[in-house]
């Protein structure tokens, strides 16, 4: 989201000391408790303590929970802090050959590895524990960690395979991490909300973390899936940052000068890190496909309708015009390919009553093979949306990816549809519709403050909620903004769009002012988006370019924001948009993207 408009600076130096202050409060806090970690209990919920406290605890219960054998030197510590990219060689260097090797497959191959017993899942799952709890102590991205949990998992799977010499499902020992919006038995749910420790989504004593597991954890398990830990997350989801007063703020793990995105910038971070196989996150506005172009990491945002959001937490959630989605991220498009497949299989439908039955039809998926369909697309390219041009390495970036799909024999078309800045200024009055009074009110039940990253989100003033014929008006915009985007499309002839998702890569700290404008719309169009990594910013070719006219004072503040220097090495992607609800067909079309990349890519510079 975020739309920082018109905002007094005053205004905006107040929350800033607020946040400022708070962040120190925890700081000193963290450091008494880490210095004396054996004192920490639970408090009971009648312990009346202050949400700094309350906070620092929670943060410290969950580094505890990374067993002792895996705990980092502090050299290691102070060198990840010198380091830029603590992802790769870095973090490879630390791990022992089982877990470097395990990690480093593609998820396709992991199962293949477990079917054949060339790796038990016990074996798989402590791999990726170990990884994610040396990832954590780098870059502090987890907000639950439930090892004991998944290794004894691992152990039921293990023994259910020897003794019916097959697996339980497709993605038999598999470990993966989800956005903590989900809730997992047994598992706390924060959301990043103070308020919400020792409680269920806010409310004290009812006893539901110990029943409520959210409909994609039951259909993760139900394939054989194991969670082992879930991630941070924008402070109410809002922000393409991702900082909350439980962990604070989470950098970009490839590249530690930037944000590592948001709001499921945890899930972004882990993946880079490859702490778990794939991962699971929400996006409204870009949550989802933010996170995964900055970390340089693939991701797959669905259409509202496919994958299974029954009793998930959520932010704002009766408003569903524009609604959130679960999304996947993970290290390769086949990966995202064989969860999405695998979570059809379980007719997620019959399940939650938001999902249309449409099955994943493998026939159709390889029958489209060599055919024609796939083998001369049509592309729109969209450089720029009008209103706030792409850095030099994502314009390069989009090059790169019309160069290879021309040079496979696609069509590339220029994309000039109805305008981007309607469409956000849309998709912006749906996200503000309610004067986030659901965040608002979370946020009250510990008295904590909100972040920095939020209050620019949110334009750094409080609102009072949509008079509903105003509301209804804004549906009817949004409508008309569909029908005029589809009949453009139809018009063109395109198979998907490429795009960039952000005019940047990782955003600098702060500077999230215009990252959700290019994905937001994507929301608004109820469209499905694949992000593919292309390249990443090189100083030496992704200049500055001064003589740039800017179009207007965004756009002004996003070039200058342009560091060459600081940039280097952090990851560009583009994202293929495909139409509503043609996710199999986006999938197909995104290999062909994918491929054409690898194949020649590096011949026009990635
Ligand atoms: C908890 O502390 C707050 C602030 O110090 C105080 O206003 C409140 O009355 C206390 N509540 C209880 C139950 O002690
Ligand atoms: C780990 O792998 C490296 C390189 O392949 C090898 O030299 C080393 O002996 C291995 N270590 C162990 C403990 O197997
Ligand atoms: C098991 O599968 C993996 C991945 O396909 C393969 O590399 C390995 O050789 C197989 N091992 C056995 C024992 O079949
Ligand atoms: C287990 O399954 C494999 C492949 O499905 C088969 O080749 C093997 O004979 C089976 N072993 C036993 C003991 O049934
Ligand atoms: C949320 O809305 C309710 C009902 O209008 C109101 O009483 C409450 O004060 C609002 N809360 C916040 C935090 O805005
Ligand atoms: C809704 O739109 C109609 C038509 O443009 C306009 O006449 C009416 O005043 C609008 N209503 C509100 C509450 O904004």
């Amino acid at each position: 989201m975020n739309h920082g408009r018109g905002v007094p600076d005053w205004i905006g130096s107040i929350w800033r000391t607020i946040a400022l202050l708070s962040i120190f409060q925890c700081v000193t806090c963290w450091q008494f408790l880490k210095s004396s970690p054996n004192v920490y209990q639970r408090p009971l919920s009648s312990e009346n303590i202050s949400w700094q406290e309350a906070a620092a605890r929670k943060r410290l219960e969950t580094y505890n929970k990374i067993p002792q054998q895996w705990i980092l030197p502090e050299d290691v510590l102070e060198a990840a802090k010198s380091h830029r990219k603590i992802t790769g060689s870095f973090i490879e260097a630390l791990l022992d050959n089982e877990t470097l090797k395990i990690t480093s497959l593609d998820p396709v191959d992991i199962l293949e590895h477990i079917r054949n017993r060339s790796f038990t899942s016990v074996q798989v799952t402590t791999a990726f524990c170990k990884r994610s709890a040396y990832g954590h102590q780098l870059n502090e991205n987890l907000l639950e960690i439930f090892y004991d949990l998944a290794l004894d998992n691992a152990k039921e799977l293990d023994a259910y395979q020897a003794s019916h010499n097959s697996t339980i499902g497709t993605l038999h020992g598999l470990p993966v991490t989800l956005k903590d919006q989900f809730h997992v038995k047994g598992v706390e749910t924060t959301m990043g909300y103070v308020g919400w420790i020792g409680t269920f989504e806010g409310h004290k004593g009812t006893g539901k973390e110990r029943i409520i597991e959210s409909e994609l954890v039951r259909e993760l398990r139900s394939l054989g899936a194991v969670p082992i830990a879930k991630t941070t997350l924008a402070q109410a989801l809002a922000s393409g940052e991702t900082s909350n007063n439980i962990l604070g703020y989470t950098k970009n793990p490839v590249n530690q000068e930037l944000s590592c995105g948001g709001s499921s910038g945890g899930e972004g971070a882990v993946q880079a890190l490859r702490g778990s196989a794939v991962g699971f996150g929400t996006d409204i506005g870009g949550s989802v496909v933010v996170p995964s172009a900055f970390n340089g990491v693939y991701g797959f945002k669905p259409s509202v309708g496919r994958n299974a959001y029954r009793d998930a937490a959520n932010a704002e959630r009766g408003q569903t015009v524009v609604s959130s989605v679960v999304g996947i991220l993970g290290p390769s498009l086949a990966s995202l390919k064989l969860m999405f497949r695998a979570l059809m299989s379980t007719e997620p439908w019959r399940y939650d009553h938001d999902i249309v039955p449409i099955p994943w039809y493998e026939e159709l998926y390889e029958q489209s093979e060599d055919s024609e369909a796939v083998t001369k697309l049509s592309f729109g390219i969209l450089e720029s949306d009008g209103s706030v041009s792409p850095h030099p390495p994502i314009r390069r970036a989009m090059k790169i990816a019309a160069k290879v799909l021309e040079k496979e024999g696609h069509k590339t078309i220029t994309w000039d549809p109805p305008s981007h800045a309607e469409g956000y200024d849309i998709h912006y009055g749906f996200m503000d519709a309610g004067g986030y009074n659901d965040s608002f009110t979370q946020l009250a039940l510990s008295g904590e403050p909100p972040v920095r990253e939020m209050m620019q989100d949110i334009g750094y003033r409080t609102k009072t909620p949509m008079p509903i014929l105003e509301y209804f008006n804004l549906t009817i915009r949004l409508k008309d903004y569909r029908n005029r985007y589809a009949d453009y499309w139809k018009s063109m002839g395109a198979d998907a769009v490429i795009m960039p998702v952000a005019p940047h890569a990782a955003v600098l700290p702060g500077g999230n002012y215009y990252t959700y404008a290019y994905s937001s719309i994507i929301d608004a169009l109820n469209y499905c988006s694949i992000v593919i990594p292309v390249t990443t910013a090189d100083q030496r070719v992704d200049k500055f370019d001064g003589k740039y006219k800017p179009l207007n004072d965004i756009d002004k503040k996003n070039w200058q924001a342009y560091d060459p220097d600081i940039y280097d090495g952090a990851p560009a992607a583009v994202q293929v948009i495909g139409r509503r609800l043609e996710e199999q067909r986006l999938f197909r079309i995104a290999r062909a993207v994918d491929e054409a990349l690898r194949r020649h890519g590096k011949l026009f510079g990635a």
